[in-house]
């Protein structure tokens, strides 16, 4: 990280995404996984939150953290006002072992963008934010987007404070480790009013814009998603002494299950169903598992179609324990209908940017949560591998930098009063 010491606004040349993004390109990198593991209010993502600060100070941006634990960088409007604000952002959490611009690319785009602002010295009529949402993968507590459905009130703080980590942390320990105080969690109304657009650039979590050979792209719409956890009960024992004959294995029956949301998902049509988590306990290689967690992740553009797919799966997933003699459990985490993006402001994106294509996407997204109750948009950056969740994420500079001038294109359309034609 760079420690210089914070300068006014305009003394400074505006910082191109690279740069911003290497001063953190070693924060949280996972050498055990590859990639990056960057979890909420863990060291790596209070580093990055510290680089954010930082950033925003060096821009003489009024940092807040809210009583969600979201970072807000404030440029207020005239008479120091926070009302009706442009923000954009998005998150520093990542999933585990996942690439580097998935969240913090919205982020430094963000910053880059307020800077190109600064040099062309517009914007001021309005206040203007950038905002970092916490725990947006789910990655440490297990629900997506948990910072900003906090804020919206789509999260019950009391039934997400015991959650716990992979170490047995609790939410409620995390946030009081990161300074915060879990008795003022939930639906924040004085946030929700000071919004009064969102838009939030990421990194492409797909092909498109490769396909299309362009390296913006505004959103349309995000895919419906929930996730479900399964739990499988067996009896734990002993991997010599026990006879094939004898056990009541839940990692059997599991992986029967995995392959029927495979075989389920797959007929059909735009179904994606994914178990990407699967946690046999105790978890030794000579012990038969007592137990099996098994994380279940299905999107569709059609709620009903998802409540019946994972009905199927559940029934399947009593089918193979009865025969494996296992026990299972379903229990819903999380769930986001589909999300369409606000039309009125997707065309005024797209007139500011008349060569950006118009991209769904199948990835889950703070904006998604914000679009149910403020005017919500999103750009895309492209990703030339197409991949992401992975290491193999990546964004070109040249592409970064093009993102950044889009968005600040976009905020300058939505911060300057338009002439009444
Ligand atoms: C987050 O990127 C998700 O789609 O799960
Ligand atoms: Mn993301
Ligand atoms: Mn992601």
């Amino acid at each position: 990280m760079t420690g210089a010491a914070p300068s006014p606004t305009r003394s400074r040349r505006p910082a191109s995404v690279a740069s911003l993004l290497a001063d953190v390109r070693d924060v949280g990198r996972d050498p055990r996984r590859g990639g990056y593991s960057r979890f909420a209010y863990a060291p790596a993502e209070l580093e990055l939150r510290t680089w954010f600060e930082a950033e925003a100070a060096r821009r003489s941006l009024d940092v807040v953290t809210d009583r969600n634990g979201i970072l807000w960088a404030w440029r207020p409007g005239p008479g120091g006002s926070l009302d009706d604000a442009v923000v954009t952002g998005s998150h520093l959490d990542s999933v585990p072992g996942g690439g580097e611009f998935d969240g913090p690319l919205g982020v430094a785009s963000a910053f880059a963008a307020l800077d190109l602002l600064d040099a062309r010295d517009v914007g001021g009529e309005r206040p203007l934010a950038i905002v970092a949402f916490p725990e947006e993968e789910g990655g440490r507590f297990g629900r997506a987007c948990l910072g900003s459905q906090l804020m919206t009130g789509e999260q019950d703080p009391d039934r997400v404070l015991g959650l716990l980590d992979a170490d047995g942390t609790s939410l409620a320990d995390a946030l009081t480790g990161a300074g915060l105080d879990p008795v003022h969690l939930g639906r924040d109304e004085e946030a929700l009013r000071r919004i009064g657009v969102f838009v939030e650039l990421h990194v492409e979590q797909g092909r498109g814009l490769v396909d299309l050979d362009q390296p913006v792209a505004v959103a349309s719409s995000i895919l419906g998603h929930g996730r479900w956890r399964l739990t499988v009960t067996g009896e734990g024992n002993h991997a010599g002494a026990t006879l094939m004959a004898d056990r009541r294995d839940p990692m059997v029956a599991a992986a029967q299950v995995v392959v029927a949301v495979r075989d389920l998902a797959s007929s059909r049509p735009d179904a994606r169903a994914t178990v990407g988590r699967l946690q046999p306990v105790p978890g030794g290689t000579n012990v038969i598992a007592s137990r099996v967690d098994l994380w279940l992740d299905v999107r569709h553009p059609d709620d009903d179609v998802t409540r019946a797919l994972v009905a199927q799966v559940l029934e399947s997933a009593h089918a193979v324990c009865a025969a494996e003699g296992c026990a299972v459990e379903l229990v819903e985490e999380s769930y986001s209908g589909q999300v369409r993006f606000d039309a009125g402001l997707r065309d005024r994106l797209r007139g500011v940017l008349p060569d950006a294509p118009v991209l769904a996407t199948g990835a889950g997204h703070d904006a998604g949560v914000l679009a149910a109750h403020v005017p919500s948009a999103m750009l895309f950056t492209r990703n030339p591998t197409g991949v992401s969740h992975s290491p193999e994420e990546h964004v070109d500079d040249a592409d970064a930098e093009a993102g950044a001038a889009a968005l600040a294109d976009v905020l300058q359309d939505l911060l300057v009063p338009r002439e009444p034609r």
